[in-house]
């Protein structure tokens, strides 16, 4: 059963833009992605749209659908009345490119400044990891990087100004992988807290609620990484290291 939707997509580049309204046939089955896909294929053949698997993998096709961060590719049409208009955005926290590409080159610029895993000595083979290590880092390894965490927190979403200072929740919870790594040798809690921004998040979870491989960032991730930043600044062992300089 086809039917026609109403489309109201944003259009323009860095400088400025609009939403414009659209009529596009819909079949059984198809995400938005699809519909997007035809509306360049019938109507707007110039507009912009980032995308490659289609199967909720690749990350690219992160948008603002609306309202809510979603993968295009993995929201179904059939989520939404025949009779709504559905409004699609680019995400809003990193700058528009065009229609709805956005610069996304924050993201990589931060995963840059994460010191890499660092084994010390151990060489391969060395090391055996317990099942329980490995099932804790395999759930941040599901990640597809679409961003839409890093887009959806309010620290640098409404402030422009914290995004030098603040990694995002997709980077914190790299790091919280990192510490949480059995033979990683880096002591990554002072750089989480003052290098990455750790202390500016503030519990809101909006983060894991759009994580599309539903990914528990908050819980499983961040809060652990506050605790252990906590552990080493209010343990009495470590104050008194510090204080008599052997830690
Ligand atoms: Fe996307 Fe989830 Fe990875 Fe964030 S943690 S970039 S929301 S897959
Ligand atoms: Fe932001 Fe997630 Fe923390 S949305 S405030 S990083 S819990
Ligand atoms: Fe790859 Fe949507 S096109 S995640």
């Amino acid at each position: 059963m086809s039917y026609q939707a109403k489309f109201r997509v944003w259009r323009g580049d860095a400088g400025e833009g609009e939403l414009v309204d659209y009529t596009v046939e819909v079949n059984e089955g198809e995400v938005v992605l699809d519909i997007i896909h035809r509306l360049q294929a019938t109507q707007a053949p110039d507009l912009a749209v980032r995308w490659n698997c289609k199967a909720g993998k690749c990350g690219s096709c992160s948008a603002e659908i609306n309202g809510m961060p979603r993968l295009m590719c993995m929201t179904r049409m059939s989520t939404f009345a025949e009779d709504e208009v559905i409004t699609v955005t680019p995400i809003r926290t990193f700058p528009v490119i065009r229609d709805l590409v956005t610069d996304v080159s924050f993201n990589y610029e931060k995963a840059r400044q994460i010191p890499s895993f660092n084994p010390g000595d151990t060489k391969p083979g060395e090391f055996r990891m317990m099942q329980q290590d490995v099932q804790r880092s395999q759930e941040f390894r599901k990640c597809i990087e679409c961003f839409l965490c890093n887009n959806v927190c309010h620290v640098i979403r409404d402030h422009e100004e914290n995004k030098p200072a603040f990694a995002g929740p997709r980077f914190l919870m790299r790091i919280a992988e990192l510490e949480m790594h059995p033979a990683d040798e880096s002591d990554r809690r002072q750089i989480a807290q003052d290098d990455h921004g750790l202390g500016f998040c503030n519990i809101t979870k909006c983060c894991t609620e759009v994580c599309p491989e539903h990914i528990k960032i908050t819980d499983n991730a961040l809060i652990p990484l506050k605790e252990r930043v906590a552990g080493k600044r209010y343990d009495p062992l470590v104050w008194l290291g510090a204080k008599l300089g052997i830690v």
